[in-house]
């Protein structure tokens, strides 16, 4: 099939490089010039393991482009995949999907099947498919929501084996067409209405928040009554109807999806007159566990940071990508920044990115072992394979004082007792160097 994919970020490139991928003719459109230049000349714009390869193996069945209109005017399908970010009041800010149905309205030229992949509140579709058919005169449009569930570090595999196909269709033209591109694809095929598919993304977004927040909670609960999060994680996630999945401690969660989509779903509910209050809270808690680790650091800086070296590990909101968004190294930067403490960081693959909130502030390291020389305290907030596979003893060697803040539980509290440093995790006892 033709398709067109509007937008070229993890959602976007990972979709029309997949679909590329089964067969079809994709070009890929992207408002941003330097991305496209990038993209066409083989590389990616963003890290995602496997994408750039896939990219280079499907060349002859994609195109990337910023000529928005002549990528949409033939196209039989055109996914949106373009950004939702939060607005101030928490809601979604659909300026770049209108951005995107107003200029397919403007190209297109036969009958098409529009998709929604972006993650847009319950009610948008039907807003979408007005606003087309009232500004594409003369041609017929089609508007669908296909929810994306993919999660970046394992994007391409979550593409190429989705663990379900949900397909939000009004009319059969729609589904027969996205029937046609997911062809090639072992996967559960569930079609519902619009308003359906566009909840069942938010309703699994925020039930993994949920999930998380739960469990933070637990995990703080933990440390005051002197059980071990770890061990009651392990019991807990063999009961097949809650599973392991989702159920690490640590210092809350972050990235493009959760943390705008629980806010968005919540301001919906109130828009509604209704309460979504479970989600509220996670909201709260995640907040609040953002800043855990700070709070525990208080105890060995009670005058606080200034002039204190401060080794961080791990920029990105998780392992895996390279995205900051939501990340917690920021807003724990930001604090620590202000408060006069001297930051050396490093991360296998955000640190470019987080040179643009940084640029001069903060001393970027090429390794784990030049980000602790010589610290005085060292956080860490991504649990890279990197960092867990490191020995505690280096922190000893290497540390001015071997205090560890480990917002991701890297390590065994044995090991850290064998190291002789002080270790400070989530949910378990703190370990104190030389007791
Ligand atoms: N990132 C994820 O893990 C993930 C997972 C599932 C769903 N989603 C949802 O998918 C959507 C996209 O997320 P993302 O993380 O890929 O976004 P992103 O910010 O990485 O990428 C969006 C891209 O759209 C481009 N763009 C903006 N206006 C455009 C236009 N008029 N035409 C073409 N391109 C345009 C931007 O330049 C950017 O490259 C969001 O609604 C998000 O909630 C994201």
């Amino acid at each position: 099939m033709n398709i067109a994919v509007a937008g070229t970020g993890y959602v976007g490139l990972v979709t029309g490089v997949c679909l590329a991928e089964k067969g079809h003719q994709v070009t890929c459109v992207d408002v941003d010039e330097a991305k496209v230049a990038k993209m066409q000349a083989g590389r990616s714009p963003i890290y995602e393991p496997g994408l750039e390869e896939l990219m280079r193996a499907n060349a002859a069945r994609l195109a990337f482009t910023t000529d928005w209109a002549a990528a949409y005017k033939d196209a039989q399908v055109i996914f949106i995949g373009v950004g939702t970010p939060e607005k101030k009041d928490g809601s979604a800010n659909l300026k770049y999907v209108y951005n995107v149905a107003r200029q397919i309205a403007d190209s297109v030229r036969s009958e098409c099947v529009v998709v929604v992949k972006s993650t847009v509140p319950i009610g948008t579709n039907d807003k979408v498919e007005k606003f087309l058919r009232e500004r594409a005169r003369g041609v017929r449009l089609h508007v669908a929501s296909n929810p994306e569930f993919l999660a970046q570090g394992t994007a391409v595999r979550d593409t190429l084996q989705p663990s379900r196909i949900v397909l939000g269709v009004e009319d059969a033209f729609s589904e027969q067409a996205l029937r046609a591109v997911y062809e090639g694809f072992d996967a559960p095929v569930l079609v519902m209405n619009r308003r359906s598919a566009e909840m069942v993304k938010y309703a699994s977004n925020d039930f993994l928040a949920l999930k998380i927040s739960y469990v933070n909670e637990i995990a703080n609960l933990c440390e005051s009554v002197g059980a071990d999060i770890e061990d009651v994680t392990a019991g807990m996630g063999y009961d097949g109807r809650i599973g392991s999945r989702f159920l690490r401690a640590g210092i809350g969660y972050g990235g493009s999806c959760f943390p705008k989509d629980t806010k968005a779903l919540s301001w919906l509910a109130n828009f509604n007159d209704t309460e979504i209050k479970t989600v509220r809270a996670a909201i709260e808690v995640n907040e609040n566990q953002k800043l855990k680790l700070l709070k525990k650091a208080k105890k060995y800086f009670p005058d606080g940071f200034d002039g204190v070296k401060v080794a961080m590990l791990g920029l990105t909101f998780k392992p895996g990508t390279d995205d900051l968004r939501e990340a917690a190294s920021l807003v724990n930067a930001a604090i620590l920044l202000e408060d006069g403490a001297r930051l050396q960081a490093w991360d296998p693959v955000g640190t470019e990115n987080y040179k643009r909130f940084y640029p001069d502030q903060i001393t970027y390291c090429d390794t784990i072992q030049q980000a602790i020389t010589g610290a005085d305290v060292c956080f860490i907030f991504t649990e890279w394979e990197e960092i867990c596979r490191l020995s505690p003893k280096v922190y000893r060697q290497l540390m001015n004082k071997p205090i560890v803040l480990d917002g991701r539980n890297c390590y065994s509290l044995p090991a850290c007792e064998e190291a002789g440093i002080t270790y400070i995790s989530v949910g378990r006892r703190p370990v104190e160097a030389g007791q």
